[in-house]
């Protein structure tokens, strides 16, 4: 159920975030701020170690001897962790490796750190998530 609320802002900061509105394309004001509030909820959820929801993506190099190995080896240590994972041979070079994960944010940052820091890993992110912490 929706409520209603009003929000004073000062004349400059409402002109600039009028054109973040803009910017990213949001239908309305309300929208802009819903989804800025969520943001901060998720952000506060893996700052306090909460129960997180976090997807891991990897490019790697596959002819560097060992990687796809260690990739393997690291996601074995955090299996309780891993919801699945998805390897994609994106060319004759490169894989694309997603790995989904669930629980603790430090875990999940541990995991994600683990395997973005493995050489050979050209470029890695970790996409913070969460449900909003009612549903684990
Ligand atoms: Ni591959």
């Amino acid at each position: 159920m929706l409520k209603r609320f009003s929000i004073s802002l000062e004349e400059d900061l409402l002109e600039n975030f009028d054109a973040y509105i803009l910017q990213h394309r949001y239908s309305n004001r309300s929208e802009a701020v819903r989804d800025l509030i969520r943001k901060s909820l998720v952000r506060e959820e893996w700052e306090s170690n909460s129960q997180v929801v976090g997807v891991i993506t990897l490019v790697y190099d596959h002819h560097r001897p060992q990687l796809q190995e260690k990739v393997t080896e690291l996601q074995h240590r955090f299996y309780n962790i891993i919801t699945s994972s998805t390897h994609v041979h994106m060319d004759h070079d490169n894989c694309l490796e997603v790995t989904i994960t669930k629980g603790k944010a430090s875990d999940v940052q541990e995991l994600a750190q683990g395997l973005i820091a493995l050489k050979g890993v050209k470029d890695g992110n970790l996409t913070m998530s969460s449900t909003g912490g009612k549903l684990y």
